[in-house]
């Protein structure tokens, strides 16, 4: 049996033998994943580790932090500012850009994270992760700005997420499909556990909160109604529910066996697109689904191809399985057809 491959040969095969990716965007995709190993080990102190539990403090979104989102903020912004491949950072946990400091070299990569997503879910137990994205630099010799920031999710050069679930596992792409390593902890080191991911085209399961149908627009409900009415409705079978409110972990099942992920626009707050954040939540994930060869849209457009305005702001989400995520586009397209 051949010996395991780590994160670190992976990358640097990647490097060398196919040329695919700079030294610096290497050291980079080694650093976060030296963050998460430690984020990791914090998850799995839990109550021992004093790591439960509100901050008392909200973020720009109004969303109150707990403690571990502003732990897992502080470790990707401490490993990352010194190693000289970075020009800046941005965190749904900080309003503004973290440029990194002048005392330290720059890189010409910008880095994008949620660093704990789910946080709903910290103190019951259940997975949670990190969510990242790799942009590069604009050209130019000048210092960075928000604006450099605000590329479309078609420019990524990595993005990728880490589950702190049964296992630890960090699943990435550099624009040549997906892989999945698992943390070793016994060595201390993420090992390539499956490569080349693929997400079926169809699915009998889909993700949703359920709580919100009443507030959902009607291609939506169209979409759920048709699921729901199983093997005698429209689609002739039955399907399945799955929702974990923890987006690393149900983009993980559906990278794992297929299914459709939703967290569309709904009229509880009608005057913003959806609730998950375009640059660090979406465009990661968008672009490795399709890496997968699934498919991601707002609904109408192809959320790669989404020209952000703001660092923060929130985008309508349908990702997963092919055929499904073109479906329920479908239903918006010819919903605004028709009115
Ligand atoms: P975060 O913890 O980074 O704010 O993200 C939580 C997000 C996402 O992970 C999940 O899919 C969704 O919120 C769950 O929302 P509901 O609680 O409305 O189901
Ligand atoms: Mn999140
Ligand atoms: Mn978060």
């Amino acid at each position: 049996m051949s010996s395991p491959i780590s994160l670190s040969r992976y990358l640097v095969e990647k490097q060398r033998i196919a040329g695919h990716i700079p030294a610096q965007l290497r050291l980079l995709l080694e650093v976060v994943a030296r963050a998460c190993k430690s984020i990791s080990h914090a998850v799995n102190k839990g109550a021992l580790g004093g790591v439960l539990g509100s901050a008392g403090s909200q973020n720009v979104q109004g969303e109150v932090q707990k403690k571990l989102d502003i732990i897992a903020n502080e470790v990707l912004i401490d490993a990352n500012e010194w190693g000289g491949h970075l020009a800046a950072m941005a965190s749904e946990e900080m309003e503004a850009i973290h440029v990194v400091p002048n005392r330290y070299p720059k890189g010409e990569y910008l880095l994008l994270f949620d660093p704990l997503d789910g946080s709903s879910n910290i103190d019951v137990n259940v997975s949670i992760g990190t969510i990242f994205s790799v942009l590069k630099m604009p050209e130019g010799d000048r210092g960075v700005e928000e604006e450099d920031f605000l590329q479309p999710g078609s420019h990524q050069v990595a993005a990728g997420y880490c589950v702190y679930g049964p296992q630890t596992t960090l699943v990435l792409t550099v624009g040549d499909g997906v892989a999945m390593f698992t943390l070793d902890r016994e060595l201390g080191s993420f090992v390539l556990t499956q490569d080349d991911l693929r997400i079926p085209d169809d699915t009998q399961e889909f993700a949703i909160n359920m709580s919100n149908l009443r507030h959902w627009d009607a291609p939506v409900r169209r979409y759920i109604d048709e699921c729901l009415a199983g093997k005698d409705g429209p689609r002739g079978k039955n399907f399945n529910m799955r929702w974990v409110a923890s987006m690393v972990a149900d983009v993980h099942r559906i990278m794992m066996r297929g299914g459709v992920f939703m967290y569309p626009w709904d009229k509880r707050e009608p005057n913003k697109p959806g609730k998950l954040r375009l640059m660090y939540e979406a465009n990661p994930m968008s672009w490795l689904i399709e890496q997968a060869g699934g498919a991601a849209t707002n609904g109408r457009q192809r959320i790669l191809d989404v020209q952000p305005q703001q660092l923060h702001e929130r985008v309508s989400v349908i990702l997963g399985s092919k055929n499904e995520v073109e479906r329920v586009t479908r239903y918006h397209l010819d919903a605004d057809a028709a009115s």
